[in-house]
């Protein structure tokens, strides 16, 4: 009889922790490193989210809470889909999880039955695929073209959507392109999934606050009222307040769907942190106005990585309208060689050797499942960037 279980050889490891381990490895042997790679803001959870918080222990808010979170934190979710979204939800309508990251994992659990198809549009967010297959359901892939800034058409998604397919993961802005879908793209889609019944749409607004220039972010139930009963928005407070380590996450839907999701929860972690749920109602209540200003810097450095990117032959970068990442293709360095002699086969080759040759860390497309492309996570200092950027454009001039 084996130990392990059969549902864990459903799943791959990681590809993006070989990369991680592979920069932690060069860097103890004294490597000088620069990390790409990390998937989280690097500024502060601001003051007012922390005080919220010590606030919550030195009041003793340090118990058990309800399962799904506290009716607090409820509230201040439901005004925040009114305030953000124009979307209407009660309490009853809404489920807290430890970061967004449980709420679509427990949602997948909930719903999934062995032959349930799940709609992923590629390139996607590494999990999306490896949840699906531990929830039993079977993950199928419609590809964005570099043309479309990776963004999927209505003839595609109409294209592959089967009488199996339960649910279609939606996510913009997008990690790891940072790509968004305008109002009118959306509609295109939605249109599309009312002559779908079956489908539900589970859509990751993970990195809403997170958009640039005049782009106005969008979710499918705002835009497509008809969906509203179908649609999962979920959601949390992980990038846009800089709390990636407090795991709180959440989602709004129909009732049944809701109480199924806290039922798999009550069985499993029950209530995320109190103190951390404290801290989510300071956060969604509070002042919003450091978002603004964190954006600015993004733009910034967005813009600096960009150019930079673009001014290497071999390497096309799309410009994105959010999150924290650009998904440069190379599909002109494909088949050129590094001066050690290693070919440049695929993307996985090449940041692997762009670690080695010049320390850079970048995950590579293939753990996204679009190639030959590589993302890049742009949250981190300007001068951090510069120095990466350079060394990317000193060793795609070292191919030949
Ligand atoms: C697209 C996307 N969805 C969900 C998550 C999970 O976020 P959380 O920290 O709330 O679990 C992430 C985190 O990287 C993400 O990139």
């Amino acid at each position: 009889m084996p130990f392990l279980s059969d549902t864990l050889s459903r799943v791959k490891p990681s590809p993006t922790i070989a990369v991680t381990n592979k920069a932690r490895e060069l860097k103890a042997a004294g490597k000088d490193v620069i990390g790409l790679g990390a998937g989280e803001p690097d500024f502060d959870t601001p003051q007012n989210i922390k005080d919220a918080a010590i606030a919550a222990i030195n009041e003793g808010k340090t118990k058990y809470t309800a399962v799904d979170g506290t009716p607090e934190l409820k509230e201040a979710i439901c005004a925040k889909l009114k305030r953000d979204n124009n979307l209407t939800y009660t309490p009853d309508q809404v489920t807290v999880g430890t970061g967004g990251k449980q709420v679509l994992y427990n949602a997948l659990m909930a719903t999934l039955n062995p032959g349930d198809e799940v709609l992923i549009p590629a390139p996607y967010w590494v999990s999306y695929p490896d949840m699906v297959l531990l929830a039993g359901g079977t993950p199928t892939f419609v590809e964005g073209a570099l043309e479309t800034q990776f963004k999927i058409t209505p003839e595609q998604l109409d294209a592959v959507i089967t009488p199996k397919t339960k649910w279609l993961i939606f996510n913009s802005p997008s990690n790891p392109t940072g790509a968004g879908y305008s109002a009118e793209e959306l509609k295109a889609l939605t249109d599309v999934l009312k002559k779908h019944p079956q489908v539900w749409i589970m859509t990751d607004d993970m990195y809403e606050h997170l958009a640039y220039d005049d782009f106005k972010f969008c979710t499918p139930a705002e835009i497509e009222p008809e969906l509203y009963d179908r649609t999962l928005t979920v959601n949390g407070v992980s990038k846009a307040y800089a709390m990636t380590g407090w795991r709180i996450g959440y989602a709004a839907g129909p009732k049944d769907l809701i109480k199924a999701i806290g039922k798999i929860q009550s069985q499993s972690t029950s209530n995320p942190c109190s103190i951390s749920q404290a801290a989510a109602v300071e956060a969604l209540n509070g002042p919003q106005d450091f978002i603004a200003s964190n954006n600015e810097v993004f733009v910034r450095r967005r813009n600096l990585v960009c150019e930079m990117l673009n001014a290497i032959d071999g390497i096309t970068c799309p410009v994105p309208e959010g999150a924290f990442y650009v998904y440069p293709s190379i599909a002109g360095l494909i088949g050129k060689t590094t001066p050690a002699g290693v070919k440049i086969e695929d993307d996985e080759t090449f940041a692997t050797a762009l670690l080695e040759d010049k320390g850079v860390a970048v995950v590579f497309g293939a753990a996204f499942g679009l190639s030959p492309n590589f993302r890049v996570s742009y949250a981190t200092s300007d001068e951090a960037l510069k120095d990466a950027c350079t060394r990317i454009q000193e060793f795609c001039a070292s191919l030949s």
